[in-house]
């Protein structure tokens, strides 16, 4: 068969495994694939019959909305038709959508377009006689939902009748989203797990699972909450345009997303839509794009609406959170404390935006809560700049291959036992010799955070290990170039630039210091604490447990770690090293005074400054008040660009934000010389 014959069978193929998956998702709740996997194979069937119209039917997925309501509810009809949206999944696809309607249309330019957050729940129609609600229905087929008026009316934020703040049509439909916020989504999960009951997926999932529930009761124990975006059709009549619905709605007492916008142009609705996908790992809800609705009534009328969606409203995605692939293998990895850690080894995918192919398991409770097997179908999350998770197995995909995973009882790198601490999760490697734990506390050391030792990274402290050249921190002060040279893959320069780097670290802020020992319990925050009331190391080593304690926010935990850390007989030869090579931590800044030039400011530094190393910097920037961030945001108000700037300027500039040079920095923080 050519390939052109295979068409007609792929196209029913396609159409077969769409109408099965919408069965699942809108009637079960129970979907088998992601939506991204669902949006591809929607993709396929759309793209082939636009090349193929010949095999078009209106009884095509592409030309239907949802899924038919259940037999377990009752039906009802929807006033008017309760339609889906078309996707864009980029900003040409955007582009699109406003090109053709020029096209067809001859709209301008610089047209109303409302933007809104593309909610990921579930959407509802309500009908209010006489400002009374009478029906709440799922979305169904579109033109017949289900009836769940009675669970509807068990979310707290959903009127039961108008606020008399604007006149009312006496027959009203209403229509918004049902969604769980992401908090609410954790403590629910946490709950079902300590119950013994199955996780759900997203959020998305377990609002849908818990409103189409036959016992109200359940429903009212589930934290669901709602947002309204539109009005049916006949009851839109008398508005001007879709903005001044959002008003009456809010007027009324419904919910309206706070973030919603009337823009000019596409030019206004795609630069909503960067700042929305950046804004959206700190949403307190999911939403998976965006929305576009032409503003003004009369226009949405002259464009009109085809058979699935309008054609004046375009749903703009963004990259999938959740994706499936396989779990190869699982690692375990000793950290620096000789905690072993289950990694997950996974079939790389993109999700999120990155390609992942390892995931930390956490523990084996955690394992073992889930349920995951090596070689299982997985559901895998990264959530903006989260770290990617495997959510849970994909246990109806099992071929019976799969092998449960159990805690090696020696450690894999060094061979001893291992224990499990009673209180903990956790398994830990006796051994603090273990090559693993000493090759990890110098990671730490050298990392970003801590020493920030430029060009010491992981690679490279492995091979100093195995080397023997170094096994605790004072060794890499004493570090020579001629012992570097030695190494392979190492030439003379790159020699002499990692001992420039090692100087150049020897005089951190006295927090970067402390949490670069990597003391128990003592990450960042709790180093700064430390650092701001002890201004030498030596006066923090005779602090007693009753002065650690009586500090705010240090536990007796951390109080405990703090006294056996600098107990510990070979922690001190390794701080008398450090000193020995000049290594001088130095005490933070007082407090700056109100009122000082950088007070309440966000700074941000790209390329290599002239007269200042990047610690020197951030302590002028906290002396005048200031806080030094990592990477462009919204929240930065000045960015230092020095020498060969990285992409930091670009993405600044296209932000807005203050650019200023390295002379003009040391003005504001009046260091003129
Ligand atoms: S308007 C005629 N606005 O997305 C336009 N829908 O994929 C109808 N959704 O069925 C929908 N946020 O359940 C609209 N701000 C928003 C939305 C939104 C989420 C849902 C809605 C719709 C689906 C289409």
């Amino acid at each position: 068969m050519t390939a052109e014959e295979q068409i007609p069978a792929r196209i029913e193929e396609l159409r077969a495994l769409i109408e099965e998956h919408n069965k699942r998702y809108y009637q079960l709740d129970d979907p088998h694939i992601t939506d991204a996997e669902y949006d591809r194979l929607m993709q396929e069937l759309v793209s082939l019959e636009e090349a193929y119209p010949a095999f078009k039917t209106k009884a095509s997925p592409t030309a239907q909305v949802g899924a038919a309501p259940a037999k377990t509810f009752t039906a009802a009809a929807h006033l008017s038709p309760m339609l889906s949206l078309d996707n864009a999944f980029s900003e040409a696809q955007i582009s699109d959508f406003h090109e053709r309607l020029k096209r067809m249309f001859e709209i301008n330019d610089a047209i109303d377009y409302v933007v809104e957050p593309k909610l990921d729940g579930l959407g509802i129609n309500l009908i209010y006689r006489q400002g009374e609600l009478e029906l709440g229905l799922t979305r169904g087929d579109g033109l017949r939902g289900e009836d769940v008026t009675a669970n509807l009316k068990t979310i707290a934020a959903l009127p039961r009748r108008l606020e008399q703040q604007r006149d009312f049509p006496a027959e009203l439909e209403i229509r918004g989203e049902v969604i769980i916020f992401k908090e609410d989504f954790r403590k629910l999960n946490e709950t079902r797990l300590q119950q013994g009951e199955p996780p759900f997926a997203n959020p998305r999932n377990a609002a849908a699972g818990s409103l189409r529930q036959l016992d109200a009761a359940v429903t009212a124990r589930r934290p669901l909450d709602i947002f309204f975006y539109a009005l049916g059709s006949n009851s839109a009549n008398s508005f001007p345009d879709q903005w001044s619905i959002l008003q009456a709605l809010a007027g009324w007492g419904f919910k309206v997303n706070p973030l919603v916008r009337r823009v000019q142009g596409i030019k206004g609705c795609i630069e909503f839509y960067r700042e929305l996908n950046e804004l959206r790992p700190t949403l307190p809800y999911e939403i998976d794009g965006m929305v576009i609705k032409v503003c003004s009534l009369d226009l949405q009328r002259r464009i009109g609406n085809l058979s699935r969606a309008p054609r004046w409203a375009l749903a703009c995605k963004f990259a999938a959170q959740q994706e499936k692939t396989k779990l190869e293998g699982i690692n375990v990895q000793v950290g620096r404390t000789g905690i072993l850690t289950p990694v997950a080894i996974l079939k790389p995918v993109g999700v999120g935006g990155v390609v992942v192919s390892r995931a930390s398991l956490h523990n084996e409770e955690e394992i073992r809560r889930k349920d995951i097997r090596i070689g299982d179908w997985v559901l895998l999350q990264r959530a903006g700049d989260v770290i990617p998770e495997v959510v849970q197995s994909l246990a109806n995909l099992r071929d019976g291959s799969e092998i449960p995973f159990a805690m090696p009882d020696h450690c894999p790198e060094c061979g001893s036992a291992v224990i499990r601490l009673e209180e903990e999760a956790a398994h830990r490697c006796i051994n603090f010799s273990c090559p693993a734990q000493v090759r990890e506390r110098l990671i730490h050391f050298a990392s970003r955070n801590g020493m920030d030792i430029d060009g010491l990274g992981e690679g490279l402290i492995t091979r100093l290990v195995e080397s023997k050249l170094i096994g605790n921190p004072g060794d890499i002060y004493f570090l020579t170039r001629e012992q570097l040279t030695r190494l392979d893959r190492m030439g003379s320069k790159s020699a002499r630039n990692l001992i420039d780097a090692i100087n150049r670290s020897k005089n951190p802020p006295l927090n970067k210091f402390l949490y670069a020992l990597g003391i128990h319990h003592i990450g960042q925050q709790y180093s700064l604490v430390l650092a701001r009331h002890f201004p030498t190391v030596s006066e923090l080593m005779m602090a007693t447990h009753n002065d650690l304690i009586s500090l705010r926010g240090i536990g007796p935990e951390a109080a405990k770690a703090v006294v056996s850390f600098f107990q510990e007989p070979l922690n001190r030869r390794m701080l008398e090293k450090l000193a020995q090579a000049g290594v001088v931590a130095l005490a933070l800044p007082a407090p700056a005074p109100a009122g000082a030039s950088l007070t309440g400011k966000n700074i941000l530094f790209t390329g290599t400054m002239e007269k200042l190393t990047r610690p020197q910097a951030k302590i002028l920037v906290e002396k005048a008040g200031g806080m030094v961030k990592e990477s462009v945001s919204r929240n930065i108000d000045y960015l230092i660009a020095a020498a060969n700037p990285g992409s930091k300027l670009q993405q600044a500039r296209s932000l807005g934000i203050t650019v200023l040079s390295e002379d003009d920095f040391l003005k504001l923080v009046g260091e003129k010389n």
